[in-house]
């Protein structure tokens, strides 16, 4: 299985309060961003990474075999960028706030995604969960079938292309990569996840990240 891995970092991390996006920030002995590259490079199906990540920040990377792309406004808008540099006929998307992955739970998203075409990390809900409207509940969520998604995710070159074009002719906004599946019909697997797998998005998770870093 040929797979180009896109990792996205092209977004300015605005709630951690740093000028500095909070991916190319410094944790243990590297950047935040480098821990997730490590282990996509130790994978033989990983045939090439792609980067979105602002001009600024690429030089920061010049140790590693890597191929950029321009971040858009949009995450969605970062992901085109990307896949316009892809050549596999697998892609395995990421962000880069995302450090704490491991080789067992990428494998175990490729399996379940090969079957499919499509599928995500994710973690089974364990709060309980309100939909609301102007700050009033709504309703109580049915937490037994929520999950909370997480990256990597998996789909087929050929599903991410069709999804694009589905959004862009409805003018859609898609928050994770597949949703691009969901929208179209297809089915999307679901892999069980891992706890640490956090993103990294307050000065508290970084806190959390660098505790994790020192023991
Ligand atoms: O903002 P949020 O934490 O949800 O972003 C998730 C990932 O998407 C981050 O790694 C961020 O750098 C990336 N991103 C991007 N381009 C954007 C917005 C976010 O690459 N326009």
């Amino acid at each position: 299985m040929a797979i180009s891995a896109i990792i996205l970092a092209g977004g300015m991390g605005s709630r951690m309060q740093s000028t500095l996006a909070k991916q190319f920030l410094p944790l243990g002995n590297k950047l935040v961003i480098e821990y997730c590259l490590e282990v996509f490079f130790t994978l033989p199906e990983i045939k090439e990474v792609i980067v979105v990540c602002d001009t600024a920040y690429r030089h920061l990377l010049s140790s590693y075999p890597i191929k950029f792309a321009s971040p858009g406004p949009r995450r969605q808008d970062s992901l085109y960028q990307g896949l316009q540099q892809a050549t596999s006929p697998w892609i395995c998307i990421h962000d880069a706030a995302r450090p704490f992955i491991t080789q067992k739970i990428l494998k175990d998203l490729f399996e379940a995604g090969k079957e499919t075409g499509a599928a995500t990390l994710a973690l089974p809900i364990v709060s309980t969960v309100k939909q609301s409207h102007e700050m009033l509940v709504e309703k109580t969520l049915d937490r037994s079938v929520l999950w909370e998604a997480q990256t990597p995710q998996f789909l087929s070159h050929a599903l991410l292309v069709q999804g694009f074009a589905y959004t862009q002719q409805h003018n859609l906004t898609v928050t994770d990569d597949v949703m691009f599946a969901e929208l179209l019909g297809h089915p999307t697997k679901l892999v069980k996840g891992i706890s640490k797998n956090i993103k990294l998005t307050t000065p508290e998770d970084f806190a959390l990240a660098q505790a994790w870093c020192s023991l």
